[in-house]
């Protein structure tokens, strides 16, 4: 079964089994029948953050849950169940029709709603996991129904249980979101305001989203028309008294705080001063707009993306002593 149309690097792959439901009933009769063990499946969204080397030999799962329905709400705050396979951005166009604050600056960010818990999507100063209440999954081992509860997720930047302990064990069909009624803009990272001020000054949802979507659509190329996965690196966390140094070397260095020990560096700024930007290796490329993007120009393979991969792991390695890591799952 071609992965082609299921993966935004657009990689030439195939797969021995796919299983596409709606219904969690389904997926659990299938699970019930077949042994499943973790290393021999895929659980798969919109296939916005893999990249496949190889045909994969094993059960591809795409949960395709859809809807979105208001569980409850009082005067402040409402409970929304989103399906699994509802894509992310309609799931936030809701979200700002319904006049619900929360997921805001996470529009356009390709995906579907299963997958915002799993790698905890974030932007502009907000996590998905911020506003996840309950994450209804199937257990793979077990064949039953599970509701987890946000605090079991361990939700971390890019990261969560379903990445670790828990990958690969659970089936998520359907989030739920807490949001509220009440105006809360995040507005301090980058150039929110900026764009804002351009948009006629209003801190409105409807602004508020029209300004990340601006912001993104200038710096970040459209799967459709470029294929790639987003950042193809985490933004590294090293210890600060490394960044202390490097920013001593590399003033104009951007810097976040973590916490007291540690800090994070932006891998775009890295990328561009070991001169990668803009630049190909065979048919995979580096992004001119902003380098943490990885792109195939054309029937690249994805072992010609990490190969190129590498050579910038390596280059940013030499040049910072800093090794940055994948957060797109190789397969
Ligand atoms: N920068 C460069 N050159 C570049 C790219 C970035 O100098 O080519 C500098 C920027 O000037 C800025 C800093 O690096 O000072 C950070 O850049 P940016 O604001 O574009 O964000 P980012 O750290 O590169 C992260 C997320 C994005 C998210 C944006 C906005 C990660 C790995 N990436 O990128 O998420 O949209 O912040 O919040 O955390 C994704 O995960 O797929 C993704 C696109």
């Amino acid at each position: 079964f071609s992965l082609r149309p299921y993966n935004t690097f657009d990689v030439d792959v195939k797969c021995k089994y796919f299983v596409e439901s709606e219904k969690e009933a389904e997926f659990i009769d299938f699970i019930r029948e077949y042994e499943l063990k973790p290393e021999e499946i895929i659980l798969l969204g919109r296939g916005s953050n893999f990249l496949f080397t190889e045909d994969f030999d094993g059960t591809v799962l795409y949960p395709f849950m859809q809807g979105i329905e208001i569980l409850s709400e009082n005067a402040e705050k409402t409970s929304v169940r989103a399906g699994a396979g509802v894509n992310w951005d309609d799931f936030v166009a809701w979200t700002v029709a319904h006049n619900l604050w929360g997921v805001e600056n996470l529009s356009l960010i390709p995906g579907h709603v299963g997958a915002a818990p799993v790698q905890n999507v974030g932007a502009y100063g907000t996590e998905a996991g911020d506003c996840i209440t309950i994450v209804e999954a199937i257990d793979i081992e077990k064949g039953i129904k599970v509701q987890i509860p946000a605090t079991n997720c361990r939700f971390g930047y890019r990261d969560s249980i379903f990445k670790k302990e828990w990958k690969n064990k659970f089936l998520i069909t359907y989030v739920v979101f807490e949001l509220s009624k009440q105006a809360r803009p995040k507005l301090e990272y980058g150039s929110i305001k900026e764009e804002l001020k351009r948009l006629g000054d209003r801190y409105s949802l409807q602004n508020i989203r029209q300004a990340v979507i601006n912001i993104r659509n200038s710096k970040l190329p459209d799967v459709c028309d470029l294929p790639n996965a987003g950042s193809f690196f985490k933004n590294p966390v090293i210890a600060s008294s490394l960044a202390l140094q490097l920013k001593s070397q590399y003033p104009d260095m951007p810097l976040y705080t973590v916490n007291e020990s540690y800090s994070k560096l932006a891998a775009g700024w890295l990328i561009e001063q070991t001169g990668w930007k803009g630049k190909n290796l065979g048919k995979a490329g580096v992004y001119e707009k902003q380098a943490l993007v990885l792109v195939n120009r054309g029937n690249a393979t994805g072992l010609d993306i990490v190969r190129l991969a590498n050579e910038i792991k390596k280059s940013v390695f030499m040049k910072f002593n800093v090794w940055i890591e994948p957060e797109v799952n190789i397969i």
